[in-house]
């Protein structure tokens, strides 16, 4: 897998000692508060697993799993809900965890989704931040690490489902991407 990568970002140790970071700052800023987390499948799950054992708090988590790619590389913009329940965050102070933030889309339409169950609060956590233009101004606060706006795979992001489990972040090499769209 590492051979279809352009160039490494960030090799494993590097993303477990933002973590670490990244981790001390949610749990200061959600001591004595009622934390749920809710993770955007599948990207975040490998970021979550990481990121959650590094906060002793006593949180809450629920999952949530939208469709917004089909499998290229650009956004279509409209993004599916695949479960018709919402968690139950009535009260709660939510914490959105994702893998990326890219046009935005995603999380401004989970946003407002979630907005509607009447939380106490909702901030959003992503480990990676692409700086661009987005179509919808998402304000990210917590970010693991800007990147440039270039398509990326590993520790959970995918293309077209491959590359999850590779344990860095690497450019995925333009040849294989065009391939796939050709
Ligand atoms: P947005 O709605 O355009 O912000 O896109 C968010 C979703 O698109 C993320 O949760 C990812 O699943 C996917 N995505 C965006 N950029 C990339 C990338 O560079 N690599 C892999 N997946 C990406
Ligand atoms: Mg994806």
């Amino acid at each position: 897998m590492q051979d279809d990568l352009e160039r490494i970002l960030f090799h494993e140790t590097t993303i477990l000692r933002r973590l670490d970071e990244m981790a001390a700052q949610i749990s200061s800023d959600y001591r004595k508060r009622e934390l749920t987390v809710i993770a955007v499948l599948n990207g975040s799950i490998i970021f979550m697993a990481d990121l959650l054992r590094r906060i002793p708090l006593p949180l809450k988590l629920d999952c949530l799993s939208v469709a917004s790619y089909h499998g290229k590389t650009q956004t279509s913009g409209e993004v599916v809900f695949k479960q018709v329940a919402l968690p139950d965050i009535v009260d709660r102070h939510v914490l959105l965890l994702d893998d990326i933030l890219d046009s935005g889309h995603t999380l401004a339409a989970i946003r407002d989704k979630l907005e509607t169950a009447n939380p106490r609060s909702i901030r959003v956590c992503v480990l990676l931040s692409k700086k661009k233009t987005r179509s919808r101004s998402v304000n990210a606060d917590y970010v693991g690490f800007e990147i440039a706006d270039e398509f990326v795979v590993g520790y959970g992001l995918d293309f077209m489902e491959r590359y999850r489990n590779l344990p860095c972040i690497g450019v995925l090499r333009k040849d294989l991407i065009a391939q796939s769209n050709g």
